[in-house]
């Protein structure tokens, strides 16, 4: 290979590794000075996928290219996080798919946005239904029918019974605007204000059977002093709750993790 060539690949692989962070990406570019007529291909494409950002790109992007888990939502109201969420697997930031989107509750706004954006969505009112078990048994069986392999609770007012649970055994995940434990139950917010507590935020957590109890997977912390009102406070923590989600749901489907104990361990560094 020509001198000329070796310099222009050794240029181009560390404008690639200026470009992106993703560690698996830059494992993936040649060593500098040790260009062979393979890598000058694999540098091309990687000028390619530069244009769309090299973590969009399939090839050198594994989240990519691994198949993308299925998700379901379940909502009870407005949605935003679930919005989040679809945008996060549409731009491939999340490797997933939303396959169902449910709320127990007529009228639920999000529900309009979810159809018009093409996906299934359906309404099961709990009222309609006997038991907390025998409405979990019906969101749980249209779950299954779709392949829903994840659920994600974003706004769902409803505590799961323990057979929804075992349903889908540590693959649920809620999200709660408050820093776990504290302040669990409704009107996180209002009581985090009243307390007078400097710092609040928002957890993301797997589910048990225990109200927002599960392992923590991930909390973003909001400063309290900033707000002039608790809807502000609240505005400011809903923006995190999107962020945080999006990540935490990333980082859950993308490495290999366990329990040990509440704890979650990652098996890679993120
Ligand atoms: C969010 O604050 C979430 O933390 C809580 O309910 C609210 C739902 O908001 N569980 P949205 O429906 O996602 O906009």
């Amino acid at each position: 290979m020509s001198y000329k060539t070796r310099t222009w690949s050794a240029q181009v692989a560390q404008s690639v590794e200026q470009w992106t962070e993703n560690p698996r990406v830059r494992g993936s570019i040649p060593r500098l000075g040790t260009t062979s007529k393979t890598e000058v291909a694999h540098l091309r494409d990687l000028i390619f996928c530069m244009g769309k950002t090299v973590e969009r790109c399939p090839r050198y992007n594994p989240l990519m290219t691994k198949a993308k888990v299925k998700l379901g939502i379940l909502i009870s109201g407005r949605g935003s996080n679930m919005k989040a969420i679809v945008e996060a697997c549409e731009s491939g930031e999340v490797p997933a798919t939303v396959e169902r989107v449910i709320s127990n509750r007529q009228g639920a706004p999000g529900i309009d946005w979810a159809r018009d954006r093409g996906i299934e969505c359906r309404v099961l009112p709990h009222r309609d239904f006997e038991s907390r078990e025998a409405h979990d048994r019906a969101v749980v069986g249209d779950l299954k029918a779709a392949g829903v392999q994840w659920v994600c609770l974003a706004g769902y007012m409803r505590l799961l019974s323990p057979w929804f649970v075992e349903a889908f055994p540590q693959r649920i995940l809620n999200i709660h605007p408050s820093l776990l434990p504290a302040f669990p139950g409704l009107n996180a917010q209002t009581l985090a204000w009243d307390y007078g507590v400097g710092w609040t935020g928002c957890t993301v957590h797997l589910v048990d059977a225990e109200l927002d109890h599960g392992p923590i997977v991930g909390q973003q912390a909001v400063p309290v002093e900033p707000y002039a009102s608790v809807d502000e406070l609240q505005g400011a923590i809903l923006k995190q709750e999107h962020l945080l989600y999006v990540r935490a749901l990333r980082r859950l489907l993308s490495q290999e993790w366990r329990l040990d104990g509440r704890r979650i361990v990652y098996c890679q560094p993120s």
